[in-house]
């Protein structure tokens, strides 16, 4: 089979999303020390709102619900979404802030630390255990998130 026609499994699907968000991160970062001349930055942080919303909501949804019923492990959980509430508290304060400044740039810095934290946590204890876990398909786990964050990136745009 032609390698762009495999699936990703869950894993794999939501550390892609990881690796995104990272480069979108950086790039604000790259732009706030350019002095943003052409006002992007703005942009850029509503564009890694949007990403982090849609991916913390496909894994409270779906992946971490699957998780909770195959492995031994609820604090895990528990803390990883405690984080999501976290990153959800800055999210909205940053959607809430008029305009591109010093304060946008020192809470989007803030917020890629938080993010940076949790994903170490999800890939060095969380999708292992999921990768050992007797009875869980993550192939058809990835093709379940992947359709739910098709929905939720459609209502975005819409
Ligand atoms: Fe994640
Ligand atoms: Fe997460």
């Amino acid at each position: 089979m032609p390698q762009q026609l495999i699936e990703k499994d869950a894993c794999d699907l939501l550390d892609a999303d990881h690796v995104a968000v990272k480069h979108l991160f950086v790039e604000y970062a790259r732009l706030a020390v350019a002095g943003d001349p052409a006002g992007e930055r703005q942009a850029y942080a509503q564009k890694i709102c949007n990403e982090l919303t849609v991916h913390a909501q496909i894994e409270e949804e779906i992946f971490y619900p699957a998780l909770r019923e195959v492995i031994d492990a609820p604090e895990l959980l528990d803390e990883a979404e405690a984080e999501h509430q976290e990153a959800k508290d800055m999210i909205a304060a940053l959607e809430g802030m008029p305009a591109a400044d010093a304060g946008m740039d020192d809470l989007v810095a803030k917020l890629a630390a938080a993010i940076e934290h949790h994903v170490k946590e999800e890939r060095t204890q969380l999708f292992p255990k999921a990768r050992s876990a007797k009875g869980l398909d993550l192939d058809a786990l990835g093709a379940q998130l992947k359709q739910r964050q098709q929905e939720l990136e459609a209502e975005m745009a819409a």
